[in-house]
């Protein structure tokens, strides 16, 4: 850890493969982070069990996502990669942070309120209390930024909020010093067009749970299952790509393309106007299985040798534990447990 740099952190829920919108998204901007800041990357395994995991399926995918991290350039030479569930300051930080925050903000987040709905009256707890359990990951780094989707702008506002209630609460160290218990953390949303739309349905995020077969793209896909879904790929009853407003089905797969090779949209789109669809299908095909056929053999080599996968796990234990623990060990002191 060096002082002098301000911290990221980010994680991901550890529930099937990543897809193509995570690595775009997310996974794939912050690798310059990693010279830049004093980065943590870690599975939320205990964010996922907020609904039913199958637990050969939770292990595999929790190796998976660190696998993942790793296999898409997030060298855990120069992060800390780690697994959520092996650092207990996480849940007990959420303790102290549930008992600091209140039903009705936490009845306000959106998530909540849509993921509840699938679950007539049987309401997981852990699904209300989730964003406490977010804040509580991001408060024990003294985190300054938090590069996460649109989705979880909510969730970081709660997780500024208690911050700035704790400090209020507990301004004082144990010294008797007044310093801020927590750093106030700062959301980093990714640009508009990082955003990758569902292949079946443009109008949707293309998202891990989508029913549809051949809405998401997964990073373990094979190269013909890759070329299937591009090739069936809804766009709109045209049939030539235009100069002006192409459809959003169209879009995505200018962007999805322009995001791979790293060049700006009107590039590509300047290839495709006037050329049938297909051509554009074909090619972000292609392009997609050259970028993600190293990707997919790299995890699965991580995956096969887990002894080295389980050292990197353990050493970002260490270091996120450690790191943590004394956190933990301050807020416990500043709420008068006796500590350890
Ligand atoms: P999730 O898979 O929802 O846990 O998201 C993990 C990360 O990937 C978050 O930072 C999201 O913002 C990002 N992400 C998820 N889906 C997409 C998508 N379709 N397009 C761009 N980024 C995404
Ligand atoms: N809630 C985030 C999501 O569903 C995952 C997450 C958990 C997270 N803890 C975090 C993201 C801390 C950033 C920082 O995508």
């Amino acid at each position: 850890m060096n002082p002098s740099k301000k911290v990221v952190l980010s994680a991901v829920q550890p529930t099937n493969s990543a897809h193509i919108g995570n690595y775009l998204g997310a996974i794939k901007n912050w690798i310059p982070y990693l010279e830049l800041y004093d980065c943590l990357f870690f599975a939320v395994d205990l964010h996922s069990i907020t609904v039913n995991q199958d637990p050969t399926e939770l292990r595999e995918n929790t190796y998976r996502s660190i696998a993942t991290y790793m296999a898409c350039g997030i060298d855990p030479a120069k992060a800390t990669l780690f697994v959520q569930s092996q650092v207990p300051a996480h849940a007990e930080l959420a303790w102290v942070l549930t008992c600091n925050s209140s039903m009705g903000e936490l009845s306000r987040m959106t998530q909540y309120k849509d993921k509840s709905q699938r679950h007539g009256t049987h309401i997981p707890t852990g699904l209300f209390t989730y964003p406490v359990l977010m804040a509580a990951d991001i408060l024990l780094y003294g985190t300054h930024l938090v590069p996460v989707g649109e989705d979880q702008k909510q969730h970081l506002e709660l997780a500024r909020d208690l911050a700035e209630r704790m400090n209020h609460r507990y301004p004082k160290d144990s010294a008797g010093v007044e310093s801020p218990l927590f750093q106030i953390p700062e959301p980093m949303i990714a640009k508009v067009g990082a955003r990758v739309m569902s292949l079946q349905d443009p109008a949707l995020k293309m998202s891990k749970s989508d029913p549809s077969p051949g809405a998401c793209v997964f990073l373990n896909d094979s190269d013909k299952e890759i070329e299937k879904k591009f090739k069936r790929a809804v766009t709109d009853s045209g049939t030539e790509v235009p100069a002006e407003n192409p459809s959003p089905g169209i879009q995505n797969l200018i962007q999805i393309q322009a995001s791979f090779l790293e060049e700006p949209f009107e590039k590509v789109h300047s290839r495709y106007i006037g050329k049938q669809y297909g051509y554009l299908k074909v090619d972000t095909a292609s392009v997609a299985v050259e970028k993600i056929r190293p990707i997919r053999t790299e995890i699965d080599k991580i995956l096969n040798d887990r002894d080295y996968l389980t050292k990197v796990i353990r050493k970002g234990q260490e270091t996120a534990a450690a790191r943590a623990e004394k956190v933990r060990n301050e807020v416990y002191k500043r709420i008068g447990f006796i500590g350890q």
